[in-house]
């Protein structure tokens, strides 16, 4: 694989630009929208990105020509092209475009769910791992498959991260939700049933969200958060078991922000211990948002041809990672990818 590969993401609150090419991520600039209070606030989030577009890319070729590497050497700009919030992937989509034109190089639409899969590949001994993508608003199953990723299982409505955000929110804690979760949870001394959503492989976490915060009336927050948590890890691990078996794949690898959550980890690394499967978690810089996974698709992508015109280049706030033709793994390597 040869290149360089200038890659922007955007399509939530990170704004994160990266260049990479096979070996390692050259620079990485990012700059994070926060919210004054709450949650995201889609328009303020891309009115966030616009402003920073060129802040990022002109801090991530600064730092890339600190180490000998010019703006002319960069072959091809990739851009998260979605899922995610419509706003941010235009704003995103659009500093993309700009700079594809002007370095004169070809553009590459990445979706952001396999991304994460692929740095994943990258940056973990992971050759053909069934995926664990869990963050605020994507909870996922993923394999390959002749190819394609395939979706094996998914929310039906909300992201676990969210489901994590949206209790803490009611229950009066800040914003992300996520890690006092986990903190408060450490501190539990019972588990309070909550309800236990797996429809065929499919997940729903917007009831147990809302039974949660019921049973804060009646409960410590630390018995809540505990139940939570073992409620929401236990119904994916048990997909992730499930496409496991289904595949008959030995290797799990985690990402997403959610992630970051030490008990999550524990459960996946207990489940794979059971089936004789390897489990990696990528270094936290490569887990949550982040533009080196969208620069690296895009490299994988730019040398196996798929790369678009600037007239097709729209944004897909509903992208699915299954609508991906999967170039970059050439057919008849699957059966040794598979072994
Ligand atoms: P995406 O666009 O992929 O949905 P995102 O914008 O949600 O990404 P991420 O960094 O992938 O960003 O994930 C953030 C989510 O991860 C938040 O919902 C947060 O509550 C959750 N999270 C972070 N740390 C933890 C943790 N320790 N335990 C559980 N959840 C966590
Ligand atoms: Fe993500």
């Amino acid at each position: 694989m040869k290149g360089t590969v200038l890659g922007i993401e955007g399509t939530a609150w990170n704004l994160s630009a990266a260049i990479v090419n096979e070996k390692d991520v050259i620079a990485e600039v990012s700059d994070m929208y926060k919210p004054p209070t709450g949650g995201i606030h889609p328009r303020e989030a891309a009115q966030h990105h616009a402003k920073y577009a060129s802040y990022v890319v002109k801090g991530v070729l600064e730092e890339a020509k600190q180490k000998g590497l010019d703006a002319s050497d960069i072959d091809a700009i990739s851009f998260s092209q979605g899922p995610g919030l419509g706003a941010c992937l235009r704003t995103v989509a659009t500093a993309a475009r700009m700079l594809a034109i002007s370095l004169d190089v070809p553009l590459v639409g990445v979706n952001h769910c396999l991304a994460h899969v692929e740095v994943g590949r990258w940056k973990t001994p992971a050759t053909d791992p069934v995926t664990l993508y869990v963050s605020g608003a994507n909870s996922q199953v993923l394999a390959y498959r002749m190819g394609r990723y395939r979706v094996f299982g998914e929310t039906l409505d909300i992201g676990l991260g969210n489901a994590f955000d949206k209790f803490a929110r009611s229950a009066g804690l800040g914003h992300p939700g996520g890690p006092q979760i986990e903190q408060f949870a450490r501190n539990a001394s019972t588990y309070i049933p909550l309800p236990y959503v797996v429809k065929g492989m499919d997940l729903s976490f917007s009831g147990l969200s809302t039974a949660a915060t019921a049973a804060l009336k009646d409960n410590s927050m630390e018995d809540v958060c505990y139940s939570f948590q073992e409620t929401a890890f236990a119904m994916v691990v048990e997909v992730t078991e499930r496409a496991l078996a289904h595949t008959g794949k030995n290797e799990v690898l985690l990402a997403g922000g959610v992630g970051a959550n030490m008990r999550l980890r524990e459960m996946l690394d207990i489940m794979c211990n059971e089936r004789g499967a390897n489990f990696y978690v990528p270094e936290k810089r490569f887990m949550g948002d982040n533009g080196a996974m969208i620069a690296y698709l895009g490299l994988l992508m730019y040398d196996s041809g798929n790369v678009i015109d600037v007239e097709n280049s729209h944004v897909n706030p509903n992208f699915r990672p299954d609508d991906v033709d999967v170039t970059w793994i050439p057919r008849d390597l699957e059966e040794g990818m598979q072994s």
